[in-house]
């Protein structure tokens, strides 16, 4: 039943996985190469099936800038066009792979998914702090779910679950007491989820990060980029302190906390996930705690919600849910989403497959 949105730009990959290894990926279900050219290190998407017999370039091999399949040598430049098969001379008009376009930007690799020519990377939502090593010092990961895409639009919209889900970690008994403010712009596909804590308890991955000891004063402000970027601006400083009234604010902690959530296969899903903090810089025992504690924290997610799919693959179809007032801007992504999806397949799709490959 799947229903992503296509002709959008989504996170194929931190650039930092992508060489000159073949990285096979799926996006949108569709099954995608990529690799790095060997002079100019550009990036290079190509669909993950040899025409001859559908064996996957991803587990082919590089001959300079050009991929060799695998199974019998059927090889192709980096438009996808295929310049050699093996025991003759001619080679077949049609003998071409899709290739995607592609772009490098803020440490992630954009890929776009639907049709190329309504591709403009102007429109990539930006996470500016995980490129600038200067100010913000950045460690991340990526964890793939087994399950729907939107369950962890869900879980990421609404932080009321870190009281239950991540208590001791990030959760602490205010952020679910604390009620939000939720804003949508419809035209511009972002949804804004607010919570500010004016006194909260310090949970230990602040504690141990920032050093303060005691209450807390701390902001959620979410952004979401439907479909694909999420990003979390967290404020924390100790209680009371707020920003002086010419927008600096010296005496807190900011904590940026970056989600690239991109459809895999209609029951998975890859989590892409970053933390940055402009404090600390150079702290190596301090990186390698906020990323194997947020890893935690990621990975309670992922058990939950490979759960929750397990649980509601056995569900009727038509399954009821009661929402409240926590899922205000989980609701406001869903509409946003389904609008998203129904525009891209209103759209020119690409040339039909001939029947017999059905
Ligand atoms: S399957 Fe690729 S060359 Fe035969
Ligand atoms: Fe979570």
């Amino acid at each position: 039943m799947s229903s992503f949105a296509r002709n959008q730009w989504y996170v194929a990959a931190y650039g930092r996985e992508i060489g000159r290894e073949l990285l096979g990926r799926t996006i949108l279900n569709e099954p995608i190469a990529f690799y790095r050219t060997e002079e100019s290190g550009e990036v290079v998407a190509l669909a993950d099936r040899c025409v001859h017999r559908r064996f996957p370039l991803s587990a082919s091999r590089l001959d300079g800038d050009k991929v060799v399949c695998g199974y019998h040598g059927f090889t192709y430049d980096t438009t996808g066009t295929c310049v050699y098969v093996p025991g003759q001379k001619r080679i077949p008009r049609t003998a071409r792979v899709s290739a995607y376009p592609v772009v490098e930007q803020d440490s992630f690799v954009w890929v776009w998914i639907g049709d190329p020519a309504l591709a403009d990377a102007t429109t990539i939502p930006r996470a500016p702090h995980l490129a600038d090593a200067e100010n913000w010092t950045t460690v991340g990961g990526m964890e793939p779910i087994d399950g729907n895409y939107g369950l962890l639009v869900d879980n990421l919209m609404d932080l009321s679950h870190e009281t239950y889900l991540h208590g001791g970690y990030i959760g602490t008994p205010e952020v679910a007491e604390t009620p939000m403010t939720t804003e949508v712009d419809e035209g511009a596909g972002i949804v804004r989820v607010s919570r500010h804590m004016d006194d909260a308890a310090c949970p230990p991955f602040y504690e141990r990060s920032t050093g303060i000891r005691g209450r807390i004063t701390r902001w959620q402000d979410i952004e979401y980029h439907a479909p694909c970027l999420y990003l979390l601006h967290s404020r924390i400083a100790p209680q009371g302190v707020l920003p002086n009234a010419d927008g600096t604010d010296p005496d807190a902690f900011h904590v940026e906390i970056t989600y690239a959530i991109t459809p895999s296969t209609d029951n998975s899903v890859y989590d892409f996930w970053a933390v940055s903090r402009d404090f600390g810089h150079g702290d190596e025992e301090m990186s390698a705690f906020l990323h194997d504690f947020n890893r935690e924290v990621v990975m309670q997610d992922v058990d939950a919600l490979n759960l929750l799919q397990k649980t509601l693959d056995t569900e009727p179809e038509g399954y009821q849910e009661l929402s409240i007032n926590i899922d205000t801007g989980g609701l406001a992504a869903r509409r946003i989403l389904a609008r998203l999806a129904a525009e891209g397949e209103r759209s020119p799709a690409p040339a039909p497959a001939p029947a017999a490959a059905r």
